[in-house]
């Protein structure tokens, strides 16, 4: 248990000292290599790795309804920073919002949201539906309130709470992301920061959807890979255009701008690993992976082959 300790203690340090060790692109330090620099990323039989497919094997859990998501509504004061960090882009926002509800066994104060991506002719969320992968996922990313730093959240098997958001692409522009659009292009390069205005964070999330999600116990996606997550994944994606998704596969370096030789930084996800035997919860109103939506589904398909029967 100590030496298990001291092995996260060191990851933890060793991420905070060179958080470039690891890498999406490279065979010495992909995902797979992980493991070897970060052995908590070794996912061991029976271990609680994330991220997972969800499908038709997920529980219906009626006494997961919406979260409450504190502030989320509010434009909060002062200044948020959009960091290139190499291996993602990542928004970090004050204080003055937290989850909790739906499930979660405490308050969780929201720090950072970042995203995941493929590529111009891949498709990069962590999480799949029903082996779907969608275009991105984005990441809001929560501390347990009684923890004071990240540190201590990761030695907690519920320290961290995640919302997990689907971005799909579409051809109308997304408004709502404008404040992220309009900053991407000045953290081209890793290292770079630039300030955002507050906007209600709501805004990122799918606002008529959101008591429809999935909820399992899992892992941070990127080392240290500690197993401390409880995911909230919703079902329904958001959309952005095809020229905001752009500025995301084709706009974001994980080099510095001096280095010689230039590298998009694309397909930054994690494989999907086994869910074994845990739980993976439906929300009380989920509804495209549960039985009513296929019969639902099944039913239409009817009504049209009766239709057109009917026309001719
Ligand atoms: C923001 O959400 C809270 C509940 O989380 C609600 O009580 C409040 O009325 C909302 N405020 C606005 C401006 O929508
Ligand atoms: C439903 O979810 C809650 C919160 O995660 C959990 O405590 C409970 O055991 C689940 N219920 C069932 C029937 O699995
Ligand atoms: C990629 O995402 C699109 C939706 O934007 C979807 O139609 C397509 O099936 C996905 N491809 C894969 C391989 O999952
Ligand atoms: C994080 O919090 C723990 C527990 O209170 C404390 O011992 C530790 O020094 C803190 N670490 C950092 C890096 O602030
Ligand atoms: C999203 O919510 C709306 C309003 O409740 C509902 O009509 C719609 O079917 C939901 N979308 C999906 C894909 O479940
Ligand atoms: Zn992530």
């Amino acid at each position: 248990m100590v030496m298990m300790i001291l092995m996260l203690m060191m990851s933890v340090l060793l991420l905070a000292r060179t958080d470039d060790d690891f890498c999406y692109d490279e065979d010495h330090c992909d995902p797979y290599a992980w493991g070897d620099s970060y052995p908590s990323c070794h996912p061991l039989l029976d271990s609680h790795h994330s991220p997972i497919n969800l499908d038709h094997h997920l529980m219906k859990n009626h006494s997961l309804d919406s979260l409450q998501l504190h502030g989320f509504n509010l434009t909060h004061k002062g200044q948020w920073w959009l960091t290139n960090q190499g291996h993602s882009v990542v928004l970090e926002v004050g204080d003055g919002m937290q989850v909790s509800g739906g499930g979660l066994p405490a308050t969780y104060r929201t720090f950072q949201l970042h995203f995941h991506w493929g590529s111009v002719s891949s498709n990069g969320s962590e999480h799949t539906l029903d082996h779907l992968r969608f275009p991105m996922e984005m990441h809001i990313v929560n501390i347990k309130s009684t923890h004071p730093n990240l540190t201590s959240a990761l030695e907690d098997p519920t320290g961290i709470a995640v919302l997990g958001v689907f971005v799909d692409v579409t051809y109308l522009h997304n408004e709502n992301f404008q404040s992220i659009s309009s900053a991407l292009s000045y953290v081209a390069y890793k290292g770079q920061t630039k300030s955002i205005k507050p906007f209600p964070l709501v805004n990122l999330l799918p606002q008529n959807n959101l008591t429809q999600y999935y909820r399992y116990h899992g892992s941070l996606t990127t080392p240290p890979c500690s197993e401390v997550v409880l995911w909230t994944i919703y079902e329904v994606p958001v959309y952005i255009s095809w020229a905001q998704f752009e500025q995301f596969v084709s706009g974001i370096y994980s080099t510095e701008e001096e280095a010689e030789i230039q590298a998009l930084l694309h397909d930054n996800y994690r494989h999907i690993h086994p869910t074994y035997s845990r739980p993976v919860y439906a929300s009380k109103d989920a509804k495209l992976l549960t039985n009513g939506v296929s019969s639902l589904a099944c039913f239409n398909s009817v009504s049209v082959i009766v239709y057109l029967l009917l026309k001719i």
